[in-house]
């Protein structure tokens, strides 16, 4: 029977193991995943505490009705034999109006007054203060964002000045889709024919992780963004470069694959500023090489993954819009540097 205590003796650290691997997992997807009870702007802030609010208020109440419970349990047993005649039903109607009808009212004024004051302090602000406004559109699986009033176009990337409250327009171009950015608002929706308003503020320079919240197709969980917020001057600049036209390709492995890039289908469905890819189905892609990720954040945007991207879109992200190509390895090579230098 040596294995038996083999088995017993390789179970606890078995159980400590997986212990082990189960925190670590934890802590990594902590680390990918916004909690929207580490606010990192105003609204987020109001939000957290009226969700700390609510926790304190049930806290309270559980331990109120379990205390009353444990009262009840060793009252009754002290009392069974000599009360038969219930002479304390005047005690138990008091604690029905007291226990079933005041303080259910009580809780409930105070959890409806606590979520109305939240409302009032993640309100838009005036008009008059109004800052930079950007247009977010969803798609089926992206999100294009646009900054009027420059020719400034990009996707699934929205960047913001640090530190003062930004509007955002939503809408959609398909599907309903929902604008969710846990660390610095709550959600909202994006409806067909109808433009909503959110107003963010990150209080700091810094980068928030953003989801779709409503399930919009077999893609919705790869439909994520990045909200990258710089500091004002930063921001001011990273617009203009935006709004510039593509730079002109000078390396000559860049320069073939460019030719790729306009004679294939890409340019029918990208655009390129400066260039004669007009294509607007999909992400515009004239600063595609400064960006963080791949199909909305589905993938980091290197050359590898790129690649892989761009000969089997399903493989990453079954369903996508995007068709694969039949490149040969020097072509890929090609295109892969082109994309990459658009910076
Ligand atoms: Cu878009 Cu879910």
């Amino acid at each position: 029977m040596a294995w038996v205590r083999e088995r017993h003796m390789r179970y606890p650290q078995r159980n400590w193991i997986l212990l082990f691997f189960g925190l670590s997992l934890a802590a990594c997807a902590r680390q990918g995943t916004p909690s929207t009870l580490q606010p990192a702007g105003p609204a987020a802030t109001e939000i957290a505490r009226l969700s700390w609010s609510f926790f304190g208020l049930g806290t309270a109440i559980y331990l109120a009705v379990i205390a009353f419970l444990v009262y009840a349990l060793f009252r009754s047993r002290r009392r069974t034999s000599d009360d038969e005649n219930y002479p304390h039903q005047k005690d138990a109607t008091n604690v029905v109006i007291l226990g079933g009808v005041l303080m259910p009212a009580v809780t409930l004024v105070t959890v409806f007054g606590l979520t109305l004051y939240t409302f009032r302090q993640v309100a838009p602000p005036a008009a008059e203060t109004a800052g930079q406004t950007i247009q977010v559109i969803g798609h089926q699986w992206w999100w294009e964002v646009r900054y009027p009033d420059t020719t400034t176009v990009t996707a699934n990337e929205i960047h913001i000045p640090a530190g003062e409250p930004v509007r955002l327009q939503l809408e959609t171009e398909d599907v309903v889709h929902s604008f969710w950015v846990p660390e610095l608002h709550g959600k909202l929706d994006m409806i067909p024919n109808q433009v909503n308003y959110l107003w963010i503020q990150a209080d700091q320079p810094g980068q928030y992780r953003g989801l779709c919240a409503e399930f919009c197709g077999t893609q919705h969980a790869k439909m994520a963004f990045l909200v990258i917020a710089h500091p004002p001057d930063g921001f001011a600049e990273w617009l203009v470069h935006e709004s510039e036209p593509a730079a002109a390709i000078t390396d000559p492995l860049a320069q073939e694959g460019e030719t790729l890039f306009m004679s294939l289908a890409c340019a029918r469905c990208h655009a390129v500023r400066g260039t004669a890819a007009t294509g607007q189905l999909g992400p515009d892609l004239t600063h595609f090489g400064s960006r963080q990720t791949l199909a909305a954040a589905t993938l980091a945007n290197t050359p590898e993954n790129l690649a892989q991207w761009l000969l089997d879109p399903d493989h990453a992200k079954p369903g996508s819009l995007m068709p694969a190509t039949h490149l040969s390895e020097e072509q890929l090579d090609a295109l892969v540097t082109y994309l990459e230098s658009l910076q």
